[in-house]
């Protein structure tokens, strides 16, 4: 689902590039070895290209793609960062036009709770990883939008609620088409928002 106007000045502006530069991504970073070369990278839903500049900083891969089902985020990526290394494109997340064992890392910088067939797109992921490659995910989930602020999200942020899986659901999910989880942590900064930050590693069957 592409976002609503609420949603889109939430991501478009320049406290979400703080808090994803000084408090997500360090995270995440120390949930994998420091000393793995990455090739090839790939961020799903990469949004106005925040994610894909930080990419290329903090794991310094050859070669990301980014994309995002939204026309405009794509135009906005590419308008921040003109890096020759980075190829933004319009895809469907679900739908990954790349040949299978592709890339070394994948970065989701939540977006699989706005995908209503969110199965469809991890095993997307899994098709398109190579076999040992790495998932780092931040999402937000069922949980995040029940309670008393999360009720409030829920009024003002379009997602498609009735499809959404809970936090357990999406680690065993992930599980369950091959990701071996590394690490998980949950966060519920100010009591305002619940999310995870998981880094996991592909092993797939009969490689
Ligand atoms: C909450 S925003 C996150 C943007 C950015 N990753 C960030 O962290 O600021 C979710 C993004 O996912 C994109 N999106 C939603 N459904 C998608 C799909 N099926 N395939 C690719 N991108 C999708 C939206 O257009 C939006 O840019």
């Amino acid at each position: 689902m592409i976002l609503n106007k609420a949603e889109f000045l939430v991501v478009n502006n320049p406290l979400r590039d703080f808090i994803q530069e000084k408090y997500e991504i360090p995270i995440l970073r120390k949930m994998i070895p420091a000393d793995v070369q990455f090739e090839t990278a790939l961020e799903i839903g990469c949004g106005t290209g925040q994610g894909s500049g930080l990419i290329k900083k903090y794991f310094a891969p050859v070669k990301i793609e980014a994309i995002d089902l939204d026309d405009r985020m794509i135009g906005l990526a590419q308008k921040r960062n003109h890096d020759h290394a980075i190829n933004y494109s319009q895809m469907d997340a679900a739908k990954l036009e790349f040949p299978d064992d592709h890339f070394d890392i994948i970065f989701d910088f939540a977006i699989i709770h706005h995908i209503p067939n969110w199965q469809d797109c991890i095993h997307e992921l899994a098709r398109t990883a190579k076999d040992g490659a790495f998932l780092l995910l931040e999402e937000l989930s069922i949980e995040s939008f029940s309670g008393i602020p999360g009720g409030l999200w829920k009024k003002i942020l379009d997602h498609p609620y009735e499809k959404m899986f809970d936090f357990q659901e999406l680690e065993d999910f992930l599980e369950a088409t091959g990701f071996q989880i590394l690490q998980t942590k949950y966060s519920n900064p100010l009591g305002l928002l619940k999310h995870i930050s998981l880094a996991a590693k592909l092993k797939k069957t009969g490689v």
